[in-house]
């Protein structure tokens, strides 16, 4: 047996949902449990009511399942030591240590294994004062582009053209990452890593801004869609080349491998791609139709990473065809969210063909679905070409309904021509 027969999924998300889904539709998977997952999760997996984000909890109940696998969806419980943990206590895990989810964890240590491995990124300035922030600002030249150094789940960050505005950011937060703005299209591409191996999956779009068009701001995500048919099609092989090789290499190096999901979120810039941000995760809902489309057992690749083996299993394979997901958000959402409201049409919906309602904030306190979070839900559909997906998609989320729902209908319409989530409008 090369793929594991049982897994274990932490986190409570769209991604961790589509995981799951995933890994139950693996033919060799027979048993998928989560902690604490989500009442879209419980469909296809056992749940344990236990604290993502607590390193020995998890370590325990993978031990007590006695599951051949872990996979760790979310960045917190990476940067808290969660894989460290699991590994510790003997169970395989999909993940990176806490030392090496400081690619996501810090910015600033980003930068500097980029610049010490020769990958393209973006000029930076990591600044601690508002006096290097300003002359930071004039040297970059606008539009200015200022990240929180810390954690903030994609909305950390301020593009703009009103200096002011963003001297108004560095303000907030303890330390900041001035860049260069980088102009092109955004791309999305997870490269599965053991360390010393990378496989990529095939790139997608994520759609970032609140509203259509690009307006409003930046969210989490509110759709995606996979393959690309504009993208050049050895993308991924010179991303592995140029950006995720060199990375690895640079991480075991520093005596901290690189096992996970590497998350290469990139400007695909006139002078080449260059690296905007990496994550240690899976991008949700970016993951969402690239993991609809992977044909190859995904337990498997996962084990493999985790067990340091991928070059002894085959790369990922994608049936051809498209994927895309829409995004069901909550009232208020992304400054704030509403939960309680009540959701209708789920199963009318899942009832369409080819389509996935994937859970990501939503609850069943008195039986009833409600909304539990910002994002609530995702509607997922496959097709013989994206135009065909999507329509299937917005066919599908046309039977849901929850007060205040929000929803873009441009996702997947035509491809983001631009870095979206910078995109300088003053929606
Ligand atoms: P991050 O928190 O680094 O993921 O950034 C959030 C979003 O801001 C990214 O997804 C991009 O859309 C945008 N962004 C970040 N850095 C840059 C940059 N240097 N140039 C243009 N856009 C950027
Ligand atoms: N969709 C962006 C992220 O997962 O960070």
């Amino acid at each position: 047996m090369t793929g594991p027969a049982s897994v274990l999924v932490v986190g409570t998300g769209g991604r961790e949902h589509a995981l799951a889904l995933a890994l139950s539709r693996d033919p060799g998977v027979t048993e998928v449990h989560a902690a604490p997952g989500n009442p879209g999760i419980a469909a296809v997996a056992t749940l344990h009511d236990v604290d993502p984000g607590d390193p020995a909890a998890v370590a325990a109940l993978a031990a007590r399942l006695a599951v051949d696998l872990v996979v760790v969806g979310p960045e917190a419980p990476l940067v808290a030591g969660v894989a460290d943990a699991v590994v510790e206590a003997g169970t395989a895990c999909f993940g990176p240590s806490r030392a090496a989810a400081r690619l996501e964890g810090s910015k600033a240590f980003a930068k500097e294994v980029m610049a010490a491995a020769g990958v393209p990124t973006a000029r930076s300035w990591v600044c601690d004062s508002l006096t290097d922030v300003g002359r930071a600002l004039d040297e970059a030249g606008s539009p200015y582009v200022v990240k929180d150094d810390a954690l903030a789940a994609g909305k950390g960050v301020v593009v703009t053209t009103d200096r002011d505005e963003a001297l108004a950011h560095a303000a907030t937060c303890d330390r900041v990452v001035v860049e260069e703005f980088l102009d092109g299209p955004e791309v999305s591409l997870f490269a599965v890593c053991d360390g010393t191996t990378a496989r990529p999956l095939q790139p997608a779009q994520d759609f970032k801004r609140i509203h259509d068009g690009g307006r409003g701001p930046n969210t989490g995500g509110m759709g995606s869609y996979s393959p690309l048919p504009w993208a050049p099609p050895d993308l991924a092989d010179v991303v592995i080349a140029t950006v995720v090789q060199p990375t690895l290499d640079e991480m075991a190096r520093r005596g901290a491998p690189f096992r996970g999901c590497l998350y290469v979120g990139l400007a695909l810039t006139a002078a080449g791609p260059r690296v905007i941000e990496f994550n240690v995760r899976f991008g949700d809902p970016d993951v969402q139709p690239v993991l609809a489309l992977l044909e190859s057992p995904l337990g498997e690749l996962l084990l493999a990473a985790a067990e340091g083996r991928l070059g002894e299993v085959d790369p990922p394979r994608f049936r051809a065809g498209a994927a895309v997901s829409v995004v069901l958000a909550s009232a208020g959402y992304p400054e704030s969210s509403s939960k309680g409201d009540v959701v209708s049409g789920v199963d009318a919906a899942s009832a369409h063909d080819g389509v996935d309602v994937i859970h990501a904030g939503t609850a069943v306190p008195d039986g009833a679905l409600v909304t539990a979070g910002g994002r609530v839900l995702s509607v997922r559909a496959t097709g013989p070409d994206v135009a065909t997906a999507r329509a299937a998609a917005y066919a599908a989320a046309d039977e849901i309904s929850f007060p205040g729902m929000q929803r873009r209908s441009d996702i997947a319409a035509e491809p983001l021509g631009v870095v979206e989530g910078a995109a300088v409008l003053d929606g």
